[in-house]
């Protein structure tokens, strides 16, 4: 079979382009979704705090060593390693992050199911007249019945592979670009009902003030698997879309846009969640189901709620529809560069191997709740093992990386694209990926794994 030609491989078209289809990647159902449920479990304002120190601390600089790799290497997250250190066995720290994509897509599927069958409901007007109690059985019935979440979720897995099988440029980008800008505003609109909601403060306070004995060693690593999941840093997302943004980009001016975009809709999202979670008596740990819950509640005490409803949940599905392609777009670019299966070939059985694990998952909160060890079904051991294990670990490899393997000059060349700018904060960075963020990333996962004990 013909090998894969590199010299016809696709990239972004311009710098507003890269933006706004990495914010598309990163900005997602873990910012909407995740977020507000994770905090909510962890205490709140506690939460928050070391959820923002690790985005600054370590988010940033495992994005930025990321897209350098990619963009250096002008490959998939496989080849950019083999490419750069062909005689070294880095490449399988690709090989990991490809595998994390695949199990990360097959239960991400299952929420952005959940995300089609909401937009149904505030099509079809299902949250009239319904209170808390009635809303959680909504949601719980729709989730245990099994049929319905697999159907929506063959639907999604269906729009991601028809999105990737058309390309990058004109797949991703189109999209994205007048979305996102969409979203933020339509949250800061519910925000707005939230906060004026009668009994509204005290979810302020919950979410705003934090209590540090609340930091527990387990808060620490939920944070730390949030702040990674939420920027899809970890597994070779940010490679291959490093591998696709043209040499004259800007690599740390990219990934604080992005990352400081991710982090304003996280926090606007706890803004729209707490306060009504408070004035509707709705238990801030409810888990998964927390915003399924909490929104059609707001939507019903906004004027033109309808309306609102059904815009908030056309972009959420948009949202998580720019992370599925990502997340598909790692797996297929590997297949394609790597293993020389043509990229349409590709997409169709990734995409479709990828539904067929998906599918066990949402089954595993309902009809097959046996696929579980312990209290945990299948669906969430996915969850946790992706964010709070795999992720840090690809995180860890990936700055040890490029703090002592890749070489300095070269580090530095692709920050300042060859020494056409100053490489701003070029010490603070290295000092993050050399011995900060590894120490932190090592030490809370060695904590999790309960081998180190304080
Ligand atoms: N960051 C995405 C979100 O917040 C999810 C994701 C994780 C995407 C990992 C790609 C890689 O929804």
């Amino acid at each position: 079979m013909a090998k894969f030609d590199f010299s016809k491989r696709d990239s972004f078209g311009s710098r507003i382009g890269v933006i706004a289809a990495t914010a598309g990647s990163v900005i997602g159902l873990g910012n909407i979704w995740r977020f507000p449920y994770i905090a909510g479990e962890n205490g709140g304002g506690a939460f928050l705090i070391v959820y923002l120190l690790f985005i600054a601390a370590i988010g940033i600089p495992v994005m930025l060593s990321e897209i350098i790799i990619g963009r250096k290497g002008q490959r998939n997250a496989y080849g950019s390693f083999k490419k750069l250190k062909p005689n070294q066995p880095w490449y399988l720290i690709g090989l990991i992050g490809i595998a994390g994509a695949f199990f990360v897509l097959a239960y991400y599927s299952t929420i952005a199911g959940w995300t089609l069958e909401y937009l149904y409901q505030s099509l079809a007007n299902g949250f009239s007249g319904k209170g808390t109690s009635e809303l959680g059985e909504m949601f719980n019935s729709f989730q245990k019945g099994g049929l319905m979440p697999v159907i929506w979720q063959v639907i999604f897995m269906g729009l991601t592979a028809w999105i990737v099988f058309h390309g990058i440029r004109h797949g991703i980008e189109k999209y994205a670009k007048i979305l996102m800008p969409m979203l933020l505003v339509l949250i800061i609109v519910i925000c707005i009902r939230s906060i004026t909601l009668p009994g509204a403060g005290e979810g302020l306070r919950f979410f705003f003030t934090a209590d540090f004995s609340k930091i527990t060693p387990d808060v620490i690593i939920q944070a730390l698997g949030q702040a990674a999941f939420s920027l899809s840093i970890g597994m070779g997302t940010m490679i291959t879309f490093g591998s696709y943004i043209s040499k004259k980009d800007n690599l740390p001016n990219i990934a604080y846009t992005v990352t400081a975009s991710d982090t304003l809709i996280a926090v606007l999202a706890g803004i729209a969640i707490f306060p009504a979670v408070f004035a509707f008596g709705i238990d801030p740990a409810e888990g998964e189901a927390l915003i399924f819950i909490t929104l059609p509640n707001i939507f019903q005490q906004m004027a033109g709620g309808y309306f609102w409803a059904l815009m908030f949940f056309i972009l959420l599905v948009i949202a998580a529809l720019t992370s599925t392609i990502s997340l598909l777009e790692v797996v297929v670019a590997f297949c394609s560069e790597e293993l020389n299966i043509g990229r349409k070939t590709a997409t169709v059985v990734v995409a479709s191997v990828i539904t067929f694990i998906g599918v066990f998952c949402t089954l595993s909160q309902g009809p097959l709740d046996n696929l579980a060890i312990g209290d945990k079904n299948l669906f969430s051991i996915v969850d946790y093992s992706v964010a709070n294990i795999f992720l840090p670990v690809g995180a860890f490899f990936i700055v040890i990386f490029t703090g002592w393997f890749m070489g300095r000059k070269d580090v530095r060349d692709e920050l300042s694209n060859q020494g056409t700018f100053k490489a701003k904060f070029f010490w603070l960075f290295m000092t993050l990926v050399r011995f900060f963020a590894p120490i932190a990333l090592a030490t809370v996962f060695l904590y999790q794994l309960d081998i180190l004990k304080f």
